[in-house]
């Protein structure tokens, strides 16, 4: 699909900020030390163009071009260039307030001084080496995760579905090794999201990302979330015949499923069940994880702890890193058995640990429970003032989703109207609308949050 022009959505003026020049020259101080040495004639980029020197043209504002990316993304028609803090702009000037946060990732806002001169600093030191060696940052960043957690090791990659896939090997070999399973399942929960790579799709348990892919990676079963009952009974005709399970994946809040918190008395029964059987629990914490429940981990919500759990998004506040982390018990991944070449280098885990501190420094947790409490009673209020168009609330935290009655509004329609009145959200399905704001969001925001969704929401009436 082509850019289309952002003029689809030139509604978003109120906020209108100057020009594209505006935007470009109005740039944060430290920016250009970021780029050094890459101005517009450089030619590091010159294959690309139609001679070997030749620069990339930028697009002017709201210019339709031809796009040389894959076409893997439905893309809303909007080009955003810069951002500070919950704020972002797109290539016209116009502000938007961003409930969206790369979704669920700038945990610290866009363009926070401490990640911009953390990561300065770390560029100017060391950038990458490879898990050949000891990497200082990374031993760090492990030991930092395992003190504020259940897990006592870490072995770092680069995103959520990677760290699932680790996850997803951990517990094979638990199950080949540790119960003498020739084929080791694993249990998933129907309209989760673990992620894309093909293992990771074929955890997630939802048909409709399978399709046009298998056959699908084998050793998976699935049963209803929260559903205690149902757990059991596929836990038993799995195990009719002796061990066949290696372990249960799941989210301690399904995110991209429709924001659905798990239910403590759930999570304790798969608890019991997996410690009778000598079962893994693994937990994927991609987006709830990192202090976005206003507590550091979504077990902490639940009443039990895992063996494993998988990061990514938040990490790294914007820079790719994703992590599996395990209790000393499960701690059964040997020297060669798994690998990635980028996985925890200096660069990811300074922005990992930098995220900590700052969390920690800002005191961002309490933060995160306060606002997201005051978020969630406003958005209650607007439910209980259209009763005929939203349906409830739900989330922990900044992971709120707004459910829509089915009838009456999509998602997608109220995010389009939305980003027209310069507000950032994103669905979660097809009758939920998404906040998941940068953990710095303060309570004016949140009410500036709202007043904008009420008039997308007049938009639409
Ligand atoms: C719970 C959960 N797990 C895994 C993933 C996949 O993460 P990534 O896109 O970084 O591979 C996501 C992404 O939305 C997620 O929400």
């Amino acid at each position: 699909m082509p850019w289309a022009p952002a003029s689809n959505v030139s509604a978003a003026t109120h906020d209108r900020e100057g020009g594209a020049d505006h935007a470009i020259d109005s740039g944060h101080g430290s920016v250009p030390e970021l780029v050094d040495g890459l101005d517009s004639k450089s030619s590091a980029f010159g294959h690309v163009g139609s001679s070997p020197t030749a620069p990339i043209p930028a697009p002017r504002p709201g210019e339709v071009t031809p796009s040389a990316v894959m076409d893997t993304y439905a893309r809303f028609p909007l080009t955003l260039v810069r951002g500070k803090d919950v704020w972002v702009w797109d290539d016209r000037g116009n502000r938007y307030l961003d409930a969206v946060a790369g979704i669920a990732v700038c945990t610290l806002g866009h363009s926070s001084p401490a990640l911009r001169r953390a990561l300065c600093r770390q560029l100017a030191t060391l950038q990458h080496v490879s898990n050949l060696y000891r990497i200082p940052e990374q031993e760090e960043l492990a030991a930092a995760i395992a003190q504020r957690s259940c897990a006592d090791r870490v072995f770092f990659c680069n995103s959520g579905a990677e760290a699932n896939e680790a996850a997803i090997k951990l517990a094979r070999k638990h199950g080949h090794e540790r119960r003498g399973i020739a084929r080791p399942l694993i249990l998933t929960a129907e309209a989760s999201f673990h992620g894309r790579t093909l293992a990771a799709v074929t955890a997630t348990g939802q048909p409709r990302y399978h399709q046009g892919f298998e056959p699908m990676v084998e050793g998976f079963r699935y049963f209803p979330y929260n559903d205690g009952p149902a757990f059991d009974a596929l836990l038993d005709s799995c195990e009719a015949e002796g061990p066949a399970v290696a372990a249960v994946l799941l989210e301690p809040l399904q995110g991209e499923g429709g924001v659905h918190p798990g239910d403590p008395a759930f999570f304790r029964l798969v608890r019991e069940r997996c410690d009778e059987r000598g079962i893994l629990l693994i937990l994927d914490e991609v987006q709830i994880g990192v202090g976005r429940s206003g507590r550091w981990w979504g077990y902490e919500h639940l009443g039990v702890e895992p063996d494993a759990f998988t990061l990514a998004k938040g990490l790294g506040g914007g820079i790719p890193i994703g992590a599996l982390a395990v209790k000393a018990s499960c701690d059964i991944l040997r020297p060669g058995e798994h690998a990635s070449t980028f996985g925890g280098n200096p660069l990811a885990c300074r922005a990992g640990l930098t995220v900590l501190r700052e969390i920690e420094r800002r005191q961002l947790l309490s933060r995160v429970t306060h606002v997201g409490q005051r978020l969630r009673e406003r958005l209650e209020e607007l439910v209980r003032r259209h009763p005929d168009r939203l349906a409830g609330v739900r989330g922990w935290g900044l992971l709120l989703g707004l459910a829509l009655q089915p009838d009456a509004l999509t998602a997608p329609e109220v995010v389009k109207a939305a980003m027209a009145e310069g507000l950032l959200l994103v669905p979660a399905g097809a009758s939920v609308v998404r906040f998941v704001p940068p953990l710095v969001i303060q309570p004016r925001h949140g009410r500036e949050l709202v007043k904008r969704l009420e008039r997308a929401l007049a938009r639409l009436r």
